[in-house]
């Protein structure tokens, strides 16, 4: 038996709903459950005999719950090769969430899987009457994620760069958000997900438009509720699976390491 406290600490195995190849690396999973999470927290998943890596949620609307992932390594490989049907553990959910008010103008800026967390923030936030902007990002147009269901999203426009200019604008996520921030009709709030050089052009940028801005920051995570300290970053020692992973821009550039460095399991650094 465990207790009211820690009852999301302990992996429970639930049976895989359905599965989604996404493009050739990424694939989603959905679960016939709810954790209650809110956009911007992570799950553990747990691959018994294998390891349990964090993932964001990528969706619980009270009655599923969908994570996306790439298949980078030994862990993501080996989920992806799962069906439906097979059993997979998760525990959460944990960390911290995007906030805003309800009827908001916001700006969402999705590099990577950093589009699924983004779709499960716009659409609860729909839900409360904000208008949106989905600002999606990708290397071409076979990988881009979540396109079709943002469009769906009401009171949602979207807009696409690709590196290569296979679809949308020609060139970075960041260069889109940037004539979105200098023109009339600024957003009340940012909020962004994907990969760290692109989270620090969005905080440098919303910093310099003095636009309230709310991103989220991976590092190597065990526990996932705060307690091996293998989240913590450099100077302030928070810990991003407790303080994050969704932070305000003012807590992310106080955040020495941001956009430098990170550090593995072992707490060895290495640069981005
Ligand atoms: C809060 C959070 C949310 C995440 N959400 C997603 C998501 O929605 N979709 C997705 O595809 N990936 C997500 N990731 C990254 C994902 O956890 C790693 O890709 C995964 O752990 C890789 O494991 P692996 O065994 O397949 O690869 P490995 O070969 O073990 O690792 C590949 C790389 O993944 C990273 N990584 C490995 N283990 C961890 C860990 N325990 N914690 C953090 N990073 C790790 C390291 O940078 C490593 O170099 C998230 C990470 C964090 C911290
Ligand atoms: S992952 Fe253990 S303290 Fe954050």
């Amino acid at each position: 038996m465990t207790c009211g406290c820690c009852h999301n600490r302990l992996p429970v195995t639930h049976r895989i709903a359905s599965v989604k190849r996404e493009t050739e690396q990424v694939t989603s999973f959905t679960f016939a459950v709810s954790l209650g999470a809110k956009p911007g927290q992570f799950v553990m998943v747990w691959l018994p005999g294998v390891d349990e890596v964090p993932m964001s949620i990528a969706n619980d609307d009270g009655k599923q719950l969908q994570i996306t992932f790439f298949a980078v390594g030994d862990t993501t490989k080996k989920l992806a090769l799962l069906k439906k049907g097979d059993l997979v553990g998760l525990r959460g959910p944990f960390g911290t969430h995007y906030e805003w008010k309800p009827k908001q103008h916001l700006s969402l800026v999705a590099g990577g899987y950093g589009a699924a967390p983004m779709f499960f923030a716009a659409s609860e936030a729909a839900k409360d009457q904000c208008t949106l902007t989905a600002i999606v990002g990708a290397r071409s147009k076979e990988h881009l994620l979540y396109l079709d269901a943002f469009a769906k999203l009401k009171g949602t426009t979207v807009s696409v760069a690709t590196d290569d200019g296979s679809q949308g604008h020609k060139g970075y996520n960041v260069e889109l958000l940037s004539a979105l921030l200098k023109g009339k009709k600024k957003p009340d709030q940012v909020f962004a997900c994907g990969p760290e050089r692109m989270l620090v052009a969005v905080s440098d940028l919303c910093h310099e438009q003095k636009v309230p801005c709310q991103i989220s920051l991976e590092r190597y995570m065990k526990c996932g509720y705060g307690l091996c300290g293998n989240c913590t970053v450099d100077p302030l020692g928070i810990r991003l699976c407790t303080d994050g992973p969704v932070v305000k821009n003012e807590l992310a550039r106080t955040i020495t390491e941001f956009g430098k460095y990170h550090r593995d399991h072992l707490g060895k650094k290495h640069s981005l």
